[in-house]
C-alpha cells in the first residue's frame, strides 16, 4: 500500500512534518503497547494481529464446524460487531454474490431490525434440514443490544433445534451476561479482549471467526495488518502512512473543512468505506468536534455527486482508494457502437484507469485537496494492510484533535430511549 499526498494535499510539507512530529511521544507511547503485547490499553486492539492464542482458538472452532456441505454463516451482529466483517467479506465475495450464486459458503448479515428481510430469511432458514449447512454466529461485546439479541432469537426460532444446538456460536466480552448464559448452555464462545472496542475489533474473533468459516484467508488479513503496524508506527515521520493522513486531516479541519470523502474506485470496497465511516464517526465525533466521513464509489458517484465535489463549496479533504486491476478484459476490437472514441480494443482496467486519474487531475486543477492511497492488489493481505492503517491513523487523529478516541457515549443514549420505549 502506498499513500501519496505532496503536491495534492494542498498543505506545505514542512506544515506536515511539523504536526506530525507533535505525535512522536504518543507514537513512542503506542510502541511500548507492542512490546508489552497484552490488552490492558485503549490502543490494545494493535496488537491483535500478533495474537496467536486468540487465532489459534478461532481456527480450532472453524476445525470442527466447517463441512463440505456448509452453505450459510449468518452473521448477527451491528456497528464494530459487524462492519469490519462485511468488509473484508463484502469486497472479495460478497459484492459478487449476486453474479456467483452457487458459489458457497456465503454469509448472511443481519445488523439492523429489517421486519422484510427476516421474514424472507425465516423462509430460508425453514428450509435448511442438514445442520451442517448452516453456522450462525451472534457478535456482541455488550450483549445487550436490542437489534442483535432480537435478531438472534428470531433466528433461533426458525431453525430446527439440532441447529440452534451446534450450529451456534457467540462472540463476546468474557462475563458478559451473553457470554453466561452461552456458557450455561454449552455454546461455543470466543472472546473479545475488554479493552478493545467494537469499531477496533475486526482482527479479534469478531471478523477471524465468520470471515475464516467463509473461506477468506484470515492468516494474509492478520499479516498485512501486521506488516502495516509495523510502518505506521514508524518513526520515519515522512514515510508512516498513519502519521500522515491523520496529520492531513486535522490540519484541513483546523481551517474549517470538516468532511473527509473517502472515493473509493472500486465498488465492491463499499463496506469498507461504510466501516471507516463507523471508525471515524464514533472516534472523534464528539465534544462538539468531529469530521464527517462520507463514502463514494467510482466511477459510479462522478454521476451523482460530482459536480457538488467539483462545483460546490470547498469543504471537504478527499482519500482517493484504488488498486490495479487484472488486465484481463478488454473492449471489443470491433465495436457494434463505435460512439466513444479512444476506448475501441483498450483493456477494461485501463478504462477505470483513465477516470480515476481524470479525477485526480481534476482536483488538481481545483486544487482541491486530496491524498491517494493505492494498494498493491484486492487481496486479503491488502485489505488486512488498509484497515491497520486506518485504525491506527484514527488513533492519532484523536490525539491531535485531543479528543478520546475510544469510547462512545452519545450511542448509548439511543440504547437507553429504545429500552423505555420498549419497557412501555
Ligand atoms: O463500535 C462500537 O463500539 C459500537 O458500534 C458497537 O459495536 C455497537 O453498538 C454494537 O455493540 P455490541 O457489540 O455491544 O452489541
Amino acid at each position: 500500500m502506498k499513500l501519496t499526498f505532496f503536491n495534492t494535499c494542498q498543505l506545505p510539507n514542512s506544515d506536515i512534518e511539523k504536526t506530525a512530529r507533535t505525535l512522536l511521544p504518543y507514537l513512542k507511547h503506542l510502541q511500548m503497547m507492542t512490546d508489552k503485547n497484552n490488552y490492558d490499553f485503549d490502543e490494545s486492539s494493535i496488537n491483535l494481529p500478533f495474537d496467536e492464542k486468540s487465532a489459534g482458538e478461532v481456527k480450532k472452532l472453524v476445525n470442527k464446524l466447517k463441512t463440505e456441505k456448509l452453505k450459510y454463516i449468518v452473521d448477527i451482529g451491528i456497528g464494530g460487531s459487524n462492519l469490519g466483517t462485511k468488509a473484508v467479506y463484502d469486497a472479495l465475495f460478497g459484492y459478487f454474490d449476486i453474479i456467483q450464486p452457487n458459489r458457497y459458503p456465503k454469509m448472511i448479515f443481519l445488523d439492523t431490525n429489517d421486519p422484510e428481510f427476516i421474514t424472507r430469511l425465516v423462509k430460508l432458514l425453514k428450509g435448511i434440514k442438514l445442520p451442517e449447512e448452516i453456522v450462525i454466529n451472534a457478535i456482541s461485546k455488550s450483549g445487550g443490544t436490542t437489534e442483535t439479541i432480537t435478531n438472534l432469537e428470531i433466528v433461533l426460532a426458525s431453525v430446527d433445534k439440532t441447529i440452534a444446538n451446534a450450529r451456534l456460536v457467540v462472540t463476546s466480552d468474557k462475563g458478559s451476561s451473553f457470554w453466561n448464559l452461552a456458557t450455561e448452555k454449552n455454546i461455543p464462545c470466543l472472546e473479545i479482549p475488554k479493552m478493545v472496542g467494537g469499531r477496533y475489533s475486526v482482527l479479534s474473533p469478531v471478523g477471524l471467526f465468520p470471515l475464516m468459516m467463509a473461506g477468506l484467508d484470515v492468516d494474509s488479513v492478520l499479516a498485512g495488518a501486521r506488516s502495516m503496524r509495523n510502518e505506521c508506527l514508524s518513526e520515519s515521520v515522512l514515510a508512516n502512512p498513519a502519521l500522515i493522513s491523520a496529520t492531513i486531516l486535522f490540519l484541513h479541519n483546523t481551517k474549517g473543512i470538516n468532511i473527509n470523502d473517502n472515493f473509493f474506485f472500486h465498488p465492491e470496497l463499499e463496506s469498507v468505506g461504510k466501516w471507516y465511516r463507523q471508525l471515524m464517526g464514533e472516534s472523534i465525533g464528539k465534544d462538539g468536534k468531529g469530521i464527517t466521513p462520507t463514502v463514494s464509489i467510482g466511477s459510479t458517484d462522478l454521476h451523482s455527486v460530482g459536480q457538488l465535489y467539483f462545483g460546490g463549496p470547498k469543504d471537504k479533504v478527499t482519500t482517493i482508494i484504488s488498486a490495479p486491476s487484472p488486465e484481463t478484459i478488454a473492449v471489443s476490437g470491433n465495436m457494434m457502437f463505435p460512439l466513444v472514441a479512444h476506448v475501441e480494443g483498450k483493456k477494461f482496467a485501463t478504462v477505470i484507469d483513465a477516470i480515476c486519474q481524470g479525477v485526480a487531475a481534476t482536483y488538481n486543477n481545483l486544487k482541491l485537496p486530496y491524498m491517494k492511497v493505492v494498494l498493491d492488489d484486492l487481496s486479503e493481505k491488502s485489505l488486512g494492510e488498509f484497515l491497520q492503517f486506518k485504525m491506527i491513523e484514527m488513533m492519532f487523529l484523536g490525539k491531535l484533535l485531543g479528543i478520546n478516541a475510544f469510547n462512545q457515549p452519545h450511542v448509548e443514549l439511543y440504547k437507553v430511549e429504545t429500552k423505555k420505549i420498549l419497557s412501555q
